[in-house]
């Protein structure tokens, strides 16, 4: 079987470097699982459908005409890896993920990612739902207000519009929903490697699940 290693927690962790970082170490695939779910937003969104609707949406995932190409991210073709990176496309993707039917059509997409020589997966249920076999799983956690900062300095380096009190109440509001939901709730697989990430670097971090590949 492939290995896998999963990356799960909440947003602003740095779960995404992370997965680039590893992934580009190990020489391994990469799945942005979360990208799936902001494209799903987005293309609901763009057709007018009921985001808290799961009739509308679950046949709009079974059919997702998404792609991930080289580091981009395609809806129909169309890439918007730039629009999916929205405040409001995240708050999009969590209220379409809260969809037992959502999530069950996206699982064999994601699961086809398992692929030689292995693969690094990044998002809320990776080591509990999508991989349960993965043998490393990472359950990566920080305060609220180091990840609102962090998420700060990611939208004003990319030159999007941001507001730090509205990046915290964002970020409080969608964890609230991620880990309440009745399917896949965000919350560590039994297995996982808990790393705190409030008082560390990118490299320490990296480092620091590193050690435990190499175990
Ligand atoms: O970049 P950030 O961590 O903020 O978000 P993301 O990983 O792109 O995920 C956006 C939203 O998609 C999350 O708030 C979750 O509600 C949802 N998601 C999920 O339900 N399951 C996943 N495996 C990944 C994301």
């Amino acid at each position: 079987s492939v290995p896998i290693l999963t990356i799960d927690g909440p947003s602003g962790t740095g779960k995404g470097t992370l997965m680039q970082l590893l992934a580009e170490r190990l020489g391994w695939h990469a799945l942005d699982s979360g990208a799936l779910y902001r494209v799903l937003g987005l293309a609901a969104s763009r057709q007018g459908l009921d985001l808290d609707d799961p009739e509308a949406l679950t046949p709009l995932a079974a059919a997702l005409p998404v792609e991930f190409q080289a580091g981009r991210v395609l809806l129909s073709g169309e890439d918007v890896s730039d629009a999916i990176r929205t405040e409001d496309a995240g708050m999009a993707a969590s209220r379409v993920a809260a969809h037992p039917g959502v999530r069950s059509a996206l699982l064999d997409w994601q699961r086809r990612f398992a692929r030689t020589p292995g693969l690094v997966a990044d998002g809320r249920d990776m080591g509990t739902v999508v991989f349960p076999q993965a043998p490393l799983k990472i359950f990566l956690d920080a305060s609220p207000e180091i990840r609102a900062e962090r998420r700060y300095k990611q939208l004003k380096e990319k030159g999007l519009d941001a507001n730090l009190p509205q990046l915290v109440a964002d970020i409080r509001e969608r964890d609230a929903r991620d880990r309440s939901r009745p399917v896949a709730p965000l919350c560590p697989a039994e297995d996982a490697v808990l790393v705190d990430s409030t008082q560390m670097s990118i490299a320490e971090v990296l480092d620091r699940v590193l050690e435990e590949v190499r175990r």
